[in-house]
């Protein structure tokens, strides 16, 4: 780990080991300039706890764009709870408390939400020792989902990014392979099948699967295949790092538009898509409506048809990012860096 810290351009890391449970408890903090840092809490099994915090802080500097690129007066910051067996339920409430007073310490420094692996009944938990964890209403005991939020913002990417590719927006005429079925990509499923899209579905959850494609009555696929299926937008909700020099010479789809934080796992990988003509909403822009919603509602915006306004506010939002890349002929993920290096330049909107 020492190297790993040494070597991060990031503020830096808290870690506990948590000896119940045998987890390590990591929070990166990747950068201040804007705010404090603010993102989601991941938890899961790692084969390592390097592997945890590798995976920490790609997503602490994951979300430093993601709220420069919306110009929110947060930083980039993101806690990963490093698992290294399943825990029973007990366990899992126990790990959770002590993160709750983990973040404590913290007191404003850091403010957390949803990520992979961790739901609106854990952040009840964690909120019980700290008041910095966002969609909790403490004094009525209850937690929102941020997923919904999120699968609106990727709605509206996508949208936008059928009418770039395609020349028009509608979505009836187009298939959609999502991939991971979760509390982003089963909700935004759903609002594909609505729009009357070709929907395929696939998860590495055998059973999340097969519901899914009962309920919103779509075809699936198998986890293998997901690289090789045919379709008009591959829709990654999953983990990260699916676009790669394996998997983009593989794909057969016209576009890609998701979810998932840090798809591309090298910077050339977006490259590789932009000379196969497969056009790339970058992922912190299409996926910014959880954090984008429940950072408003943190600061203390209540108005649903507000909050739903600026969450739908990305796909203008990644039109012009396609237009500015266009014109310089450059990948969608360059022209939205510079986007987030001009405003981290400027420093904090007044
Ligand atoms: N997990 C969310 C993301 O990756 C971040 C988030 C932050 C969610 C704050 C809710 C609240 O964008």
């Amino acid at each position: 780990m020492k190297k790993q810290i040494e070597s991060w351009p990031g503020l830096g890391v808290l870690s506990r080991y948590d000896r119940a449970t045998e987890a390590w408890i990591l929070i990166a903090l990747h950068d201040d300039t804007l705010g404090a840092p603010a993102g989601g809490t991941r938890l899961r099994i790692y084969p390592t706890p390097e592997d945890g915090l590798r995976d920490a802080m790609r997503l602490a500097e994951g979300m430093t764009h993601k709220w420069a690129a919306l110009d929110f007066p947060f930083g980039g910051g993101k806690a990963v709870l490093a698992l290294s067996r399943e825990l029973s339920q007990p366990e899992r409430e126990s790990l959770l408390r002590r993160y709750g007073r983990t973040l404590g310490w913290l007191g404003r420094a850091f403010s957390t939400g949803e990520d992979l692996g961790t739901s609106p009944a854990d952040m009840l938990v964690v909120a019980q020792h700290t008041d910095t964890v966002h969609g909790v209403d403490r004094e009525r005991g209850v937690a929102r989902d941020p997923g919904p939020f999120t699968a609106r913002g990727v709605l509206a990417a996508i949208r936008a990014t059928v009418q770039r590719r395609f020349g028009e927006p509608d979505l009836s005429k187009r298939s959609f392979l999502v991939q991971g079925v979760g509390r982003v990509g089963g909700p935004l499923a759903g609002l594909l099948a609505e729009a009357g899209a070709r929907v395929i579905v696939s998860d590495v959850e055998e059973a999340s699967l097969r519901d899914a494609a009962r309920r919103f009555g779509c075809e699936t696929v198998s986890p293998e295949a997901v690289y090789d299926t045919p379709c008009d937008v591959y829709v990654p909700c999953a983990t990260g790092g699916t676009l790669s020099r394996e998997t983009v010479p593989r794909l057969r789809c016209a576009a890609v538009a998701g979810s998932a934080n840090n798809q591309l796992d090298r910077p050339e990988d977006g490259v590789l898509l932009h000379e196969r003509g497969i056009l790339y909403a970058p992922d912190y822009i299409a996926n910014a409506g959880g954090a984008l919603a429940f950072g408003s509602i943190h600061l203390g915006v209540t108005d649903e048809t507000e909050l739903k306004r600026r969450v739908d506010g990305i796909g203008d939002s990644l039109r012009e990012l396609f237009e500015e890349a266009a014109r310089a002929g450059e990948p969608p993920e360059v022209a939205a860096g510079r986007r987030v290096r001009r405003v981290l330049e400027r420093g904090p909107a007044r």
